[in-house]
């Protein structure tokens, strides 16, 4: 994980830094820091600190320095506690270096080249520019060189060497690195957006070899040290980040961001009233010809492949797997040439998405990437990527990005039932009339936000929740639990309904509160049996409800009623409702919504 930057070029160089830090600060925030070379006396200076970019700010103001070129990191814990002196950058005699990645074999090295005595941090990192110091003997690209054919693990490195201090080196394995011509100067970053707006164009530093960025140019060398031909892309698409508007937090915003989110990332996909992914390139007959389907995905992102599941299950009556793609390779996957691997991925550097993908592949699976990062590193590692068309997704737990997901996925299922002959011209009709109606259902739910707030207080003083439901609504509630763990820190358990009473109901108490989701007809009064069940124990009981569906007469906590849709499609407006609960429990819990404890946005380590 971590955010990397380096600037050189005519306009402030610690603004500039400061600037792109805060949009990469969503990559970790434990801490930050910065070096920049003196322009008087041209000497790197270092500033940083644990906390935010904000904390790094006001320790730069008290002692500011400003100069030629800089780097700068926004750190993720992994090796080593979040301090002062293990915030990045790292200094070992003539290097100054940030780093984004783990080095596996960082013990080794350390005994290997004898460096207990001079290291002042616990980080892989600093190991890692104590060998670089080792090999540097005023060649860089020589000590790069050999510095990288030593390490084992994923990095992205940024260096300045003391005597070349108008010159910013990089080298990366894995984790990214992109970089950039600006008006002013020269750029490099960990994402595309992090440029700030102001490039036009990019490239994508290629693995093991070495970018140096000069003020009015950017030069590539392969490991052979041979100078190499560098191919930007264009950036078409918006990368300036809007700020909160008039919201307190970017996660209210991005969830009432939804209905167009999702019109946006449907309306590629529906021409002339039927489904087309010719926009993404997809052609039909990888849909057509597979035998099997495997998503490989994490977190949220894999929690919209159990909804695709659910989907495929029903209409295609197909095969599917659905993997967490960090334990894909440990488990035998079963994949061959038949197999169309969905990789699924808001940032599309999640490199335990990345790694399973390339195992797939290189198994002979197709691949299509659901992507909403354009340019990405699983974007660019997959046979074909359909975008998801959320926009930039700032807080830390997904919502806008999840439910755009599941659109596209929708779209392809829907796709992938027509040319499979599941649908005839009726039946995809219905369909995308079901899908089309999810913005407006979501819609209704988000108007009634001040409702979900009423309920969401009797959660607050709670330390467990437990939420359930069956078949397609227990997979939304995985989501949902998620979602409410993450921001507010209560543990919360999905339940599949009738697993409960196989052990999991010992832990139903007085008042232990729960939320069931009654969306699916054909389970309702199993369902409703479940829940009766629980309230015997005393729990209570929030139960969300399509609108029609009877409850029959209970004595509920609170009942908040969904919209009714086609039942496939209740998942749109089920999972906007659960987003809702779990920001507002965490917002009046008094917590920073956008940034939970320990999280990231963007998970580039294994
Ligand atoms: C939770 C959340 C995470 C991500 C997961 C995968 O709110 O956002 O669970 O879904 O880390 O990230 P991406 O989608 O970027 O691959």
């Amino acid at each position: 994980m971590c955010g990397i930057v380096g600037y050189t070029g005519k306009q402030s160089v610690a603004k500039q830094i400061l600037d792109a830090l805060e949009l990469l600060e969503y990559r970790g925030y434990d801490s930050a820091g910065m070096a920049i070379v003196d322009e008087t006396n041209g000497q790197v200076q270092i500033r940083k600190r644990a906390g935010r970019v904000a904390d790094l700010e006001k320790v730069w103001k008290a002692n500011p320095v400003n100069g030629i070129c800089g780097i700068g990191h926004t750190r993720w814990a992994t090796h080593g506690g979040v301090s002062d002196v293990n915030a990045h950058p790292h200094r070992a005699g003539r290097v100054t270096l940030v780093h984004n990645g783990i080095i596996e074999n960082y013990e080794e090295l350390k005994d290997h080249f004898g460096l207990a005595d001079e290291l002042i941090s616990d980080t892989d990192s600093e190991v890692v520019a104590a060998v670089l110091n080792r090999f540097y003997t005023g060649d860089p690209h020589e000590a790069l060189f050999q510095t990288v054919k030593c390490l084992k693990g994923t990095f992205a490195l940024v260096v300045i060497f003391d005597d070349i201090p108008d010159v910013i080196f990089a080298i990366r394995n894995v984790s990214p690195i992109v970089a950039a011509y600006r008006e002013d100067g020269t750029m490099l970053a960990s994402d595309v957006a992090a440029l700030g707006g102001q490039a036009t164009s990019y490239m994508v530093v290629p693995e093991y070899h070495v970018v140096e960025l000069h003020t009015d140019d950017i030069r590539v060398y392969n490991m052979k040290n041979e100078l190499c031909e560098a191919e930007f892309l264009d950036i078409d698409w918006d990368t300036t980040r809007a700020g909160k508007g008039n919201y307190p937090f970017y996660m209210e915003k991005e969830i009432m961001e939804q209905p167009e989110a999702i019109k946006a990332t449907l309306a590629p996909r529906y021409v002339d009233g039927r489904i087309s992914l010719e926009a993404d390139g997809v052609p039909d007959d990888v849909l057509k010809n597979c035998e099997r389907v495997c998503v490989v995905a994490c977190g949220t992102a894999m929690h919209a492949g159990l909804v695709a599941q659910s989907l495929i299950r029903s209409i295609l009556r197909m095969h599917m797997d659905v993997e967490y793609a960090s334990e894909f390779m440990y488990m035998d996957p079963v994949i061959d040439d038949k197999t169309l691997v969905l990789a699924i991925s808001q940032s599309g550097e999640t490199i335990d998405t990345l790694e399973a993908l390339k195992y797939a592949r290189s198994q002979g699976a197709k691949s299509i990437a659901v992507i909403n990062v354009k340019g990405s590193s699983i974007a660019r590692e997959s046979d074909y990527v359909m975008y998801t068309y959320a926009g930039p997704e700032i807080a830390v737990a997904s919502t806008k990005a999840y439910t755009t997901q599941m659109a596209a996925l929708f779209a392809l299922i829907g796709r992938m039932a027509v040319v499979r002959g599941a649908f005839n011209e009726e039946q995809e009709k219905a369909f995308v009339d079901a899908l089309m109606q999810a913005p407006d259902a979501i819609q209704q739910v988000l108007d009634r936000k001040e409702e979900m707030h009423h309920i969401a207080r009797g959660l607050l003083e709670a330390k467990d929740a437990f939420m359930l439901g069956r078949g397609l609504d227990y997979a939304i509630l995985l989501e949902g639990a998620l979602k409410l763990k993450e921001v507010s820190y209560i543990h919360t358990e999905a339940y599949a309904s009738g697993e409960l009473k196989h052990g999991t109901i010992a832990l139903i108490t007085e008042k232990t509160p729960v939320v069931a989701l009654v969306t699916q007809e054909r389970v309702r009064d199993k369902e409703l049996s479940n829940i009766r069940e629980v309230q015997s124990r005393g729990a209570s009981v929030v139960v969300l409800v399509k609108d029609g569906i009877d409850l029959a007469d209970a004595d509920y906590t609170h009942v908040f009623t969904l919209p009714a849709m086609d039942d496939v499609a209740m998942a749109f407006p089920a999972s906007a409702a659960l987003q809702l609960l779990a920001y507002y429990v965490s917002m009046d819990r008094g917590l920073d919504v956008d940034k939970p404890r320990n999280l990231a946005k963007v998970v580039t380590v294994e």
